[in-house]
């Protein structure tokens, strides 16, 4: 298939363009730059050895997406594309909506346009909020809103793209809910490389570890787990990545429609487990700190990962381990990550 990939020079991007390319997919990439480096959309040429068509334009921009799609008439889309920093939602909504909402509305309308019918969209595990307890399912009760903006946009995305698909039965739409994604490509030359101060635990991690930060902060020791610290379900880049493979597999035959996939482990590990899998990785003790807790966090989150095993026949395959030394070896090959 000719599969256009919004955000594709992004983290989870450039690692689904390898394996789709691996798997004979085409691969067009839209991309502002807005949080990742042209470098990246080389390294995806690089390591797959093949033709990587890139355009750095903004999904919002609706002539533009009409000039790509009449070029390059793809199949599908698989659309990344969006502003992902929880904090910085909540100090700049109307940016997050604008962009996230806006460039779904966009890409949505081109696609009626051209007749294309299939998409992947990047949702998250942030939908299901606290109103059920972990493992956690599809079919769960979502709230009306999410604990940050960012997290309102994926529900609100979810929610447009569900009432497409009632009104235009030939619609095919993969809603993937991610946990945690962690990890790189085991060459070391793509992984995440986010901008300013990290956010997330594993590039904080990462980036004590190579001696940009002196010591990682653990946000709250007191919540109701076995060892006080949060408890998430890391998942492999890569088993992610192919977690879209197998998604677009579903496009290959008679119409799928809507359908929902969690994309985690099904296994939680506490920030202290990360903290130590990633000083074994690593051969030195990393230094940290309890500090309080930190607004909006879940003391517990996993998901259930038995629908994507039964109808996308996907599994994730690689362990906390292969996370942190792949990680780990794309941070000291790049500790500037893809640079200026
Ligand atoms: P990323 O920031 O590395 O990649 C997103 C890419 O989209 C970037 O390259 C950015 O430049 C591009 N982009 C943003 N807005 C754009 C626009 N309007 N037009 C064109 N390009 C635009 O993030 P990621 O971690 O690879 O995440 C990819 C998707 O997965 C996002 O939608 C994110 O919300 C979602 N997601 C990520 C996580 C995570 O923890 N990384 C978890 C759940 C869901
Ligand atoms: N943590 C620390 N110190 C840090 C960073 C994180 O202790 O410096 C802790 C957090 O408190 C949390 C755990 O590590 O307990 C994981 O935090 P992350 O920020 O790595 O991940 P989250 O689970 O908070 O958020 C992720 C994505 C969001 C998404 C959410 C959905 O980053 O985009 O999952 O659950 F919305």
């Amino acid at each position: 298939m000719k599969i256009v990939v919004t955000g594709g020079a992004g983290y989870i991007g450039t690692h689904t363009c390898i394996v789709l390319l691996e798997q004979g997919h085409e691969v067009v990439i839209v991309d502002n730059l807005c949080n990742s480096k042209p470098v990246a959309v080389e390294r995806v040429r690089e390591l797959s050895g093949k033709d990587v068509a890139f355009y750095e334009k903004d999904v919002c921009d609706g002539e533009a997406m009409r000039e790509i799609f009449r070029k390059e008439k793809p199949d599908a889309v698989i659309h990344f594309a969006g502003l992902k920093a929880v904090g910085e939602s909540v100090e700049q909504p109307l940016r997050y909506y604008e962009n996230n909402l806006g460039s779904t509305l966009t890409l949505v309308r081109v696609m009626e346009e051209f007749g294309v019918k299939n998409i992947v969209f990047s949702s998250s595990a942030t939908v299901y909020g606290d109103v059920e307890n972990p493992p956690l399912r599809e079919d769960a009760a979502l709230p009306n809103h999410a604990a940050c903006p960012y997290g309102t946009t994926k529900l609100m995305i979810e929610q447009i793209l569900k009432d497409y698909a009632v009104a235009h039965e030939d619609f095919n739409a993969v809603l993937l809910r991610y946990f945690n994604p962690v990890g790189a490509h085991e060459s070391g030359r793509i992984g995440e490389d986010p901008a300013g101060i990290p956010n997330n635990l594993a590039p904080y991690i990462m980036q004590t570890v190579v001696g940009k930060r002196d010591k990682l902060h653990v946000f709250g020791n007191d919540y109701p787990t076995p060892d006080g610290t949060c408890i998430r379900d890391y998942i492999h880049v890569v088993d992610l990545a192919e977690g879209h493979a197998a998604a677009v597999k579903l496009f290959e035959k008679d119409g799928c429609g809507l359908r929902i996939y969690n994309l985690g482990t099904g296994k939680g590990y506490s920030v202290m487990e990360v903290l130590k899998a990633f000083s074994e990785a690593a051969g030195q003790e990393i230094p940290y700190v309890i500090d309080g807790r930190r607004d909006g966090d879940l003391p517990e989150s996993y998901a259930d990962c038995s629908k994507a095993k039964e109808e996308l026949g996907w599994v994730a395959k690689k362990s906390l381990q292969d996370m942190c030394v792949d990680s780990l070896r794309w941070q000291r090959q790049n500790p500037d990550g893809f640079g200026e």
